[in-house]
Order: C-alpha cells, then sequence, then structure tokens
C-alpha cells in the first residue's frame, strides 16, 4: 500500500495528568502543518475524562478529539477554533490493542514520536521494552529506528526506580522532557504555562512553533511583554 508521500508525527498519550499538554502539542503539530498519528492509552481515557468531563472514544475518535483540541486549559470549552484553524483530518488515529496497526513496524514512516503526557508506567514500559501496547511498541520502534522520541514525563516526586528508566531512555537517545513549566516566559494563564511545556516538547522534535516568548538575554523580559498585554 502506497503511504502517498505522508510522513506524521506520532503523539502518544498515556495515563498521566497534563491532558492540556497533549491537546497543545496537537494544535501546534496540526497549525504547522504536520499529519499526526495518534494512540490514545487505555488509562488515559481516565484522565481525559477526568481533566475535561467528557470520553475519548475509539468509535467516535473524530469528534471526541475536536471537542478536546477546541478546550483551553482553563475549562473554556470553544477556547480554540478548531475547523478554522486546524484541519483535524490530517490527525489518523490507532487503537491502544492494535498491535497490528502501522506504527508498530519501524518500516512505517514516520518523523518521530512524542510522548505526551508520559506516565511513569509508560516510562517503565519503553525503558524495559515490555511494548505492552501499540504506544509502548511505537516508542520502543521510533528508539530502535534512531528517530527523535521526546518523552514528557509527568510524576511528581519520583522514585529511584523511575529516575533509574529515565536515564535509560536518554541513554537510548530519547530526549527526556519533564513537564515543567518555567515563569521567565511570563504566564498570566494556565494556557500560557502548558503551552511553554507543549512547546519546549516541539523544540526537542524541531517542529516550528509560536507557543511561548523565547529568552532573548534580558533579564525581566517576560514581565514587560506581560505588561504591554491588554
Ligand atoms: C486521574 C489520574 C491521574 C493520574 N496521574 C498520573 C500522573 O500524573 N503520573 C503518572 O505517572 N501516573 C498517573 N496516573 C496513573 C496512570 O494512569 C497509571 O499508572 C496507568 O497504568 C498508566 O498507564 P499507561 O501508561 O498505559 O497510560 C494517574 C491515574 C489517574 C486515574
Amino acid at each position: 500500500m502506497s503511504h502517498g508521500g505522508r510522513r506524521p508525527w506520532l503523539v502518544g498519550v498515556s495515563g498521566a495528568s497534563g491532558t492540556p499538554y497533549a491537546a497543545a502539542v496537537l494544535r501546534a503539530l496540526l497549525q504547522a502543518g504536520e499529519d499526526v498519528d495518534l494512540v490514545v492509552s487505555r488509562a488515559s481515557r481516565l484522565t481525559i475524562l477526568d481533566e475535561t468531563g467528557h470520553p475519548f472514544r475509539d468509535a467516535h475518535a473524530g469528534e471526541d478529539l475536536r471537542r478536546w483540541l477546541a478546550r483551553g486549559a482553563d475549562g473554556t470549552p470553544d477556547a480554540f477554533d478548531v475547523d478554522a484553524d486546524l484541519d483535524p483530518g490530517r490527525v489518523r488515529h490507532w487503537t491502544p490493542g492494535d498491535l497490528a496497526a502501522g506504527p508498530s513496524s519501524g518500516s512505517y514512516p514516520v518523523r518521530g514520536m512524542l510522548v505526551v503526557p508520559a506516565s511513569t508506567a509508560c516510562v517503565a514500559g519503553v525503558a524495559l521494552g515490555l511494548s505492552k501496547d501499540l504506544l509502548q511498541r511505537s516508542a520502543s520502534v521510533t528508539l530502535k529506528e534512531r528517530r527523535p522520541l521526546v518523552v514528557v514525563v509527568r510524576e511528581t516526586p519520583l522514585t529511584g526506580q523511575t529516575l533509574r528508566h529515565l536515564v535509560t531512555l536518554d541513554e537510548a537517545g530519547a530526549v527526556v522532557l519533564p513537564a515543567s513549566p518555567a515563569f521567565y516566559a511570563g504566564a498570566r494563564h494556565i494556557q500560557d504555562l502548558v503551552d511553554f511545556v507543549a512547546g519546549r516538547a516541539l523544540d526537542a522534535a524541531a517542529v516550528p512553533h509560536k507557543l511561548y516568548h523565547r529568552w532573548a538575554g534580558e533579564l525581566g523580559q517576560g514581565r514587560d511583554a506581560l505588561a504591554e498585554m491588554p
């Protein structure tokens, strides 16, 4: 079967808190004109339901994804105009139990993978090569193919065991990127903090975006940007 030159970014959403990070990364990839293959773990259905108040169902993935992408991190249901600004048709959804799915094989063309957010269970599974579902298998494939893998881990505090798993991922070539927002870029809303983490994840994948104000070498520029806001 021909892939028609399509070479998507793979996005894995695991069951850590932080579903707004995933939504921000997905929106920015679409805004950058990228195709996306999406895997949403079974456990993350609980965090999505908990944090957004809405389900993510395999049988209604298109509809549920649209609603999720439209939602702001502060809970505003229509903070983003999905149909005007994005093209959710560029997202191909794979069910997490489908180990015969495209991303299960290194011969399936992808640019790389972002796991956002990454649970400690997911970190362990990828570090140990468990491939217990399509998300973990895809991440292992990304590593073995030496493609970019960005792991946005979300847990605190961290056990020594998780720290060792994270070192294993780093040594295997992944970028370990804790969901750890900074304040130097200036932040007024929850979305600004979310976008900072999402933006740093996209930086690690070398995908262009305008999600946060970059440091330009002068103290106080974040406060200046805030002062200029209406
Ligand atoms: C509401 C909720 C929040 C959770 N938050 C976290 C979290 O922040 N970090 C984490 O590592 N696990 C968290 N968990 C636990 C994971 O969902 C659990 O370890 C699960 O097995 C992860 O599976 P997955 O990696 O296949 O998605 C949370 C679970 C629930 C229900």
